[in-house]
C-alpha cells in the first residue's frame, strides 16, 4: 500500500468521523431514534427479557425451532413436565421463550438450572398485563377467569422477533412424538395459522355427551349479536383447539393478526360476544373469529385433547394415547391434580421441584 493510499484512507475515516459528530449534535440522537421508529413508544406485550447463556450444550445445532409457552406461578410443574417431553423426545434445536409473571421468574430460573433441564436452551420474558387494558371486562369475576397469561398467544410475532415460524404450546400438554415432525406441519400459503379441528375422528374420540355445542363456533360466540352476525359465519362450523398452534409469523406479522384479535377482544368488553355456555373460553372466540376458514389444519395425532375432560374415567384405550404424539389434558382435571386420566404418563416427565413449592395433588392424598 503507497503512503498517497493511507492517507486517503486516514481522511475518509476523519471526515466520516466528523459527519458522526456533527449529526448528533444537530440532531438530538432520542429524536433520531424516534423518526426512525415511530412505533418505538408502543406498548409491548412484555416488560423484560431475562435471557441465560444460552449454548452450555452445543450438541444441537441446525435450524432452530421456537416454542413458546407460559408459566404460571401455580401450574410450574405443569411447564417443567412439557418442556421436558418436548427435550427428550427429539435431537432439534428446541429454544423455549417462557412468558411469565414477574414474581414467578426466579423460581423458573431455580427449577431449570438445578434440575436435568438445565441443558435446555430457553429465553423468559415478563408479561406486560398493561396490554389488556381496554381488552378485558373489568368485572373482578371475568378478570379472575381470564388469566392474562392465556392471551400471549396473541402475541406471537413479538415474542419471537427473529423467526419465521414457531410452535405454541398449552402448559397442560405431553409431547410424545418429535417436536421437528410438527414444526414441518405445512402451511397453505396465505395462512398464518395452524390449528387442530374439533371434528376429526381424534379429538371426537375424547368428546363426552352433554359437553355442549363444544366443536363448532355457536359453542363459542353468540350469533344473536350483531357484531357476529355481520360476519356472515356458519354457525355449525367446526371449531378448532388453540392449545396447539403452528405460525408462519411473517404471515401473522403482514394480516396483522394481532391487532385483529385486540379488536375483538375490545369489542368485546362493550358487546359481550361470546357464548355463555363456556365460561373458560375467552381465548378461543377471537381466534376463531380471526381464523374462519383461514387456517391450516395440525394432524389429528398430534393433538389428542380432552383428557382434562372426564377425569379418571376417561374412555381412550392405553394404546391410543401410547400412539399420541402430543397429549393435551383441557377441561378442569389436570394430570398434577387429584383425579386426572392418564396422570400416570405425565409423572414420567414431571421433573420434581428443587424448592419443594410445587407438588402434583395427589402425592399429598397419599393414593399414590
Ligand atoms: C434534545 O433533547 C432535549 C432533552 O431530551 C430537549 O430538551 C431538546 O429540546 C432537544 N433538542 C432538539 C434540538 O430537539
Ligand atoms: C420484578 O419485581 C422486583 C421486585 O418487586 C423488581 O425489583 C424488579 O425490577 C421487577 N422486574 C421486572 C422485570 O419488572
Ligand atoms: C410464510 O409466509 C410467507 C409470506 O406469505 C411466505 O413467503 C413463506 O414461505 C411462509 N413460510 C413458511 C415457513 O411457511
Ligand atoms: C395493518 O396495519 C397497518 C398499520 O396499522 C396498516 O397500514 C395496514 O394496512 C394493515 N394491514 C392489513 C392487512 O390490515
Amino acid at each position: 500500500m503507497t503512503l498517497r493510499r493511507v492517507n486517503v484512507i486516514i481522511l475518509v475515516l476523519l471526515a466520516v468521523a466528523f459527519l458522526i459528530i456533527v449529526q448528533r449534535n444537530l440532531l438530538n440522537l432520542s429524536d433520531f431514534l424516534h423518526k426512525e421508529h415511530p412505533d418505538a413508544a408502543a406498548v409491548l406485550p412484555f416488560e423484560s427479557e431475562l435471557s441465560p447463556d444460552l449454548g452450555l450444550e452445543l450438541v444441537r445445532k441446525g435450524e432452530e425451532i421456537p416454542v413458546l409457552i407460559t408459566a404460571a406461578e401455580e401450574r410450574l410443574g405443569a411447564v417443567v413436565a412439557v418442556m421436558n417431553s418436548v427435550y427428550q423426545n427429539s435431537k432439534a434445536n428446541v429454544v423455549f421463550t417462557i412468558v411469565t409473571m414477574n414474581d414467578t421468574v426466579d423460581h423458573l430460573k431455580t427449577w431449570l438450572s438445578r434440575t436435568k433441564l438445565k441443558n435446555i436452551k430457553f429465553k423468559i420474558v415478563v408479561f406486560n398485563t398493561k396490554i389488556l387494558n381496554g381488552k378485558v371486562s373489568k368485572d373482578p369475576q371475568t378478570l379472575q377467569a381470564a388469566k392474562p397469561l392465556t392471551f400471549a398467544r396473541f402475541y406471537l410475532p413479538a415474542y419471537v422477533p427473529d423467526a419465521e415460524k414457531a410452535i405454541y404450546l398449552d402448559d397442560d400438554i405431553i409431547v410424545q412424538g418429535d417436536i421437528q415432525e410438527l414444526y414441518d406441519t405445512s402451511l397453505k400459503p396465505g395462512h398464518a395459522a395452524a390449528f387442530s379441528d374439533d371434528c376429526d375422528s381424534a379429538s371426537a374420540k375424547g368428546i363426552v355427551r352433554g359437553a355442549g355445542n363444544q366443536n363448532n363456533y355457536i359453542g363459542f360466540l353468540d350469533f344473536k349479536k350483531e357484531s357476529i352476525k355481520k360476519l356472515g359465519m356458519r354457525a355449525n362450523t367446526c371449531s378448532f383447539n388453540p392449545g396447539v398452534i403452528i405460525a408462519n409469523l411473517t404471515e401473522w406479522r403482514n394480516q396483522n393478526i394481532t391487532w385483529q384479535l385486540e379488536h375483538w377482544m375490545e369489542l368485546n368488553t362493550r358487546e359481550d360476544l361470546y357464548s355463555k355456555t363456556l365460561a373458560e373460553s375467552i381465548t378461543t372466540p377471537p381466534l376463531l373469529i380471526v381464523f374462519y376458514k383461514h387456517h391450516s389444519t395440525i394432524d389429528p395425532m398430534w393433538h389428542v385433547r380432552h383428557l382434562g375432560v372426564t377425569g379418571a374415567g376417561n374412555r381412550n384405550s392405553p394404546q391410543f394415547i401410547k400412539a399420541a404424539k402430543l397429549l393435551h389434558w383441557n377441561g378442569h382435571y389436570k394430570p398434577w391434580g387429584r383425579a386426572s386420566a392418564f396422570s400416570d404418563v405425565w409423572d414420567k416427565w414431571f421433573v420434581p421441584d428443587p424448592t419443594g413449592k410445587f407438588s402434583p395433588v395427589r402425592r399429598h392424598a397419599g393414593d399414590n
